[in-house]
C-alpha cells in the first residue's frame, strides 16, 4: 500500500535525490550552473519557499522557488512518473506559491518550454496565464 504523501522543506542534502528525480522525469534540463552550490544558496536565500514531497522515505516530487524581493520564480518542477495525477504537483505549487506571497511578493513566473504541452496545461490549471508576448533571455557566465 502507498505510504501518505507529505511535503518537507527542501535541505541541500536532498541534491542528489533531486538530481534522480530530475533525470527521471523528463523535461527538466539539468545544467550546468544547477550544482549543490547554486542550490544551496537558493535554500540560503529563500529558506521557507522549496519544498520536496515524500511517500515514506521516498522523494517523489519537488519544486525550486524563490523571489528577489520584485517576481517570484517556480523552477524544476517534477514528479516521478509513478505518481503523477494524483495532485502531488499542484500540491508543492501550493505550498511554494504561498511561501512567496508570504514574503509580500505579488507575482511569479515559471519558464516552460514550448513542446511541454502537459506542464502547460498544469500550469493553466494551477491558475497561471500564458504571456505569450515575451520571449526569454538568458546570460550563462560560466
Ligand atoms: C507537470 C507535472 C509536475 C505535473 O505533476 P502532477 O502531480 O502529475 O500534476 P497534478 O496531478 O497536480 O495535476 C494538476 C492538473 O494539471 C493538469 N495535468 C496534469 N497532468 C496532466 C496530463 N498528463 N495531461 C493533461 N493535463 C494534465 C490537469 O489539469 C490536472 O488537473 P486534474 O487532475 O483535475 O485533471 C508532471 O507531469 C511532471 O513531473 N512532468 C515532467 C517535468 C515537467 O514537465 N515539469 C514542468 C517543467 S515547467
Amino acid at each position: 500500500m502507498r505510504q501518505p504523501i507529505v511535503l518537507n522543506s527542501i535541505r541541500d542534502t536532498d541534491y542528489p535525490k533531486l538530481i534522480k528525480l530530475w533525470e527521471v522525469a523528463g523535461n527538466i534540463e539539468i545544467r550546468q550552473t544547477d550544482t549543490l552550490e547554486t542550490l544551496a544558496n537558493l535554500l540560503d536565500r529563500n529558506p521557507t519557499c522549496n519544498y520536496a514531497a515524500y511517500s515514506g522515505s521516498r522523494l517523489i516530487g519537488a519544486v525550486l522557488a524563490g523571489h528577489d524581493g520584485w517576481r517570484g520564480y517556480l523552477y524544476h518542477l517534477a514528479v516521478k512518473p509513478d505518481y503523477r495525477e494524483r495532485a502531488v504537483g499542484t500540491k508543492l505549487v501550493r505550498a511554494a506559491v504561498s511561501a512567496i506571497k508570504c514574503e509580500g511578493i505579488q507575482k511569479i513566473h515559471c519558464l516552460v518550454k514550448h513542446e511541454n504541452l502537459i506542464a502547460q496545461q498544469f500550469w493553466e490549471a494551477c491558475g497561471f496565464e500564458l504571456r505569450d508576448e515575451l520571449v526569454d533571455y538568458s546570460l550563462v557566465m560560466i
